[in-house]
């Protein structure tokens, strides 16, 4: 498919695994809005992709917990562009902790960045694209998602995410007769500013990953036919210690 003069937001993009995937966007030419709180190091990152690859580039300070941020992110990028064709829902955060705890103000943070942000952004865009019969959606969800039970002290993250995915998967159904992609990405644990902080998960440094194999997989979502949408990609971590078994045990089988 030909993204060249397409449109796409990515929330989360001034660093990290969305700073990739707003790079990845720029180099099939794809035009950009670009959003995060801080708007120093997002004015960076617009001008450095927009250097390299010579796309358009609005970068919207956005507080994605806020819906009239968002509707200024949307309506800046309408004001722009005229339209939008692909959200990259990215924009997340992360805290660690053995449930009794996490500071109550957490949850109301992970609640509102991590799932309410995305949920919102959608129902923004969603109506040009049903109009349009055309769209992407990619939803950054996590490869602990994957894990049952959910990872230790990432129960309200994770279990956020869970609530995220399967939201997205049934997003898909519900506009797939609309020509609209919905994709849920699954990465493993990334070499990123976010897992910087997650003391446990990054203690053997070598089993993180880079932002490489998500772009590969954001890559393929956007461009594979029209009448295709990959409804998951997973990107897991050949060694994590989330892939191990959580409760480790002995099965008893029972003797032939
Ligand atoms: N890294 C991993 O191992 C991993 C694994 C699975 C899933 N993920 C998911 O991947 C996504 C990106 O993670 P990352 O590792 O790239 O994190 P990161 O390096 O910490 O980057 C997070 C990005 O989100 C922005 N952001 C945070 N809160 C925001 C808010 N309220 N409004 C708008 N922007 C906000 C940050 O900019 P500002 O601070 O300036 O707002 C930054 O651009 C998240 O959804 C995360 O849950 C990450």
């Amino acid at each position: 498919m030909d993204l060249k003069g397409k449109v796409a937001i990515v929330t989360g993009a001034s660093r990290g695994i969305g700073k990739a995937l707003a790079s990845t966007a720029a180099s099939l030419g794809i035009n950009l809005a670009i959003a995060a709180r801080q708007e120093g190091p997002l004015e960076k990152t617009a001008d450095e992709i927009a250097t390299k690859y010579k796309v358009q580039i609005l970068p919207v300070a956005c507080d994605v917990t806020k819906l009239e941020d968002l509707e200024n992110l949307v309506n800046k990028t309408r004001e722009k562009y005229g339209k939008i064709d692909i959200l990259i829902n990215n924009a997340g955060v992360s805290s660690q902790h053995p449930f009794e705890k996490q500071p109550l103000e957490d949850f109301e943070k992970l609640a509102h960045t991590n799932y309410l942000g995305y949920v919102r952004l959608i129902r923004l865009v969603i109506n040009e694209m049903i109009e349009r019969k055309s769209g992407a959606i990619i939803n950054m969800v996590s490869g602990s998602t994957l894990c049952d039970p959910l990872p230790r002290n990432f129960i309200v993250y994770s279990s956020l995410k869970v609530g995220l995915r399967a939201f997205s998967k049934g997003l898909f159904w519900e506009l797939r007769d609309h020509g609209i992609k919905v994709t849920s990405i699954l990465p493993g644990v990334t070499d990123t500013d976010l897992t910087g902080k997650l003391k446990e998960i990054t203690a053997d440094t070598s089993r993180l990953m880079t932002t490489e194999a998500i772009e590969n997989a954001v890559r393929f979502a956007l461009t594979v036919p029209q009448n295709v949408c990959p409804l998951e990609i997973a990107v897991i971590n050949q060694q994590t210690p989330w892939t191990s078994p959580v409760i480790p045990f002995k099965q008893a089988h029972p003797e032939k």
